[in-house]
């Protein structure tokens, strides 16, 4: 694929000011002590980090955390992010108690070249998710260049992931240059076959993704809680399982289209049904689309794992999205795995996006198995 936008090798940062857009909305732990669970979007950061510092730019950067809503939360702030970044990059960095505030533009003022600042969550302003011009120009302000690098947030038009560069020349940082080639590349001309996976609880959430794999895969393989969704579509019975009733109807369209297109649509067949939403719960296998009352899905069943497994085996490429089951709980974790190690045992390119699938692969141990596990969402 031809990566046809500026990026920071095209533009002179040296002795400048570069406000650096990161996506550092890393996971965290649930007791709220601060402490990151998975630092692979800051260490995804560094590259283009480590470059700006190297041409001697004072580098200002900034993310979001959560999703915190205008409002200063203390356990969203970037501080443990700050601590990370500078134990990986071996050197200070300046943290700013606010976003575009007295602090951080006293300390964006004194930056000298070289050196590193992170702002605030950029979320703790009203104006982030809005694209207020007001705050886009305040940030543009404390700088001279805008670096975009914030793969699993530029598809949010905010004040910081969209509106700065209408104030200040922008160019991409190498970690978009990364995901672009490396998935546009796999996308533009795929090896076929082209499988895609996808997981996750909503149907709602994948419309865009679906829509354009769609057009473009020969298989689509379909788990998790949405598959649920498609199975009360089709008139099957799904006790209490996760449902979008909404969107029943989009699911047949799907199921329609696919089957105009070619593609080949693959939904469960067996899943494992539980009496709660709870890792000990009492569970067993039905047919897919014979789920009881007082019963949820929870994960694929055995023969459903082994018709999506087998799919991934003769393979081209495979671009997996979103977990099969409740994998955070061990009793239901089986079809996320199995389809994990499937992947780790195929000769297909192999592309891991989103954050769920991704701490699967990791925590299974096959990352160093997959060709590429994207720092983006679905
Ligand atoms: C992500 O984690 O997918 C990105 O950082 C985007 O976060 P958001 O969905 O809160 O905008």
């Amino acid at each position: 694929m031809n990566y046809n936008k500026k990026t920071v090798k095209d533009v002179d940062v040296s002795g400048k000011k570069v406000l650096l857009r990161c996506d550092f909305n890393v996971p965290m732990a649930k007791d709220g002590s601060g402490t990151i669970t998975d630092d692979k979007r800051i260490r995804a950061a560094l590259p283009t980090i480590q470059y700006l510092l190297d041409q001697n730019a004072a580098v200002i950067a900034c993310s979001h955390l959560g999703k915190p809503k205008g409002e200063v939360k203390p356990e969203l702030s970037l501080k443990p992010v700050a601590k990370r970044l500078s134990e990986l990059l071996g050197k200070d960095v300046i943290m700013a108690d606010d976003v575009v505030g007295p602090d951080a533009q006293a300390k964006a003022a004194a930056l000298q070249p070289g050196q590193i600042l992170l702002l605030e969550n950029t979320r703790f302003e009203k104006g982030e998710t809005k694209n207020d011009p007001a705050l886009a120009k305040a940030m543009a302000d404390m700088a001279e260049i805008y670096v975009s690098d914030a793969f699993g947030a530029v598809h949010r038009a905010h004040a910081s992931t969209a509106g700065v560069a209408d104030y200040l020349p922008a160019v991409s940082g190498f970690l978009i240059q990364k995901e672009l080639e490396i998935i546009g590349g796999a996308l533009a001309n795929p090896k076929r076959p082209l499988v895609a996976i996808l997981g996750g609880s909503k149907v709602s959430s994948k419309i865009g993704v679906i829509n354009n794999l769609l057009e473009i895969a020969d298989t689509i393989i379909i788990g998790g809680g949405m598959a649920y969704t498609f199975s009360a579509a089709q008139g099957g019975k799904v006790g209490d399982s996760l449902l979008e009733a909404d969107w029943q109807e989009y699911a047949n369209d799907m199921v329609k289209k696919a089957a105009e297109k070619g593609v080949k649509l693959l939904l469960p067949v067996d899943t494992v049904v539980a009496t709660a939403f709870a890792p000990d719960a009492e569970n067993k296998v039905v047919k897919n689309g014979e789920i009881p009352d007082g019963w949820q899905g929870l994960d694929i069943g055995p023969e459903t794992i082994k018709l999506y497994c087998d799919a991934v085996k003769d393979a081209g490429t495979v671009i997996w999205n979103g977990p099969m089951g409740v994998f955070e709980f061990p009793a239901f974790a089986k079809g996320t795995e199995a389809v994990a190690e499937a992947l780790s045992q195929t000769s297909a390119i192999t592309i891991i996006g989103g954050g769920d699938s991704a701490a699967a692969v990791q925590q299974l141990g096959y990352a160093d198995k997959m060709t590429h596990i994207s720092t983006g969402g679905g």
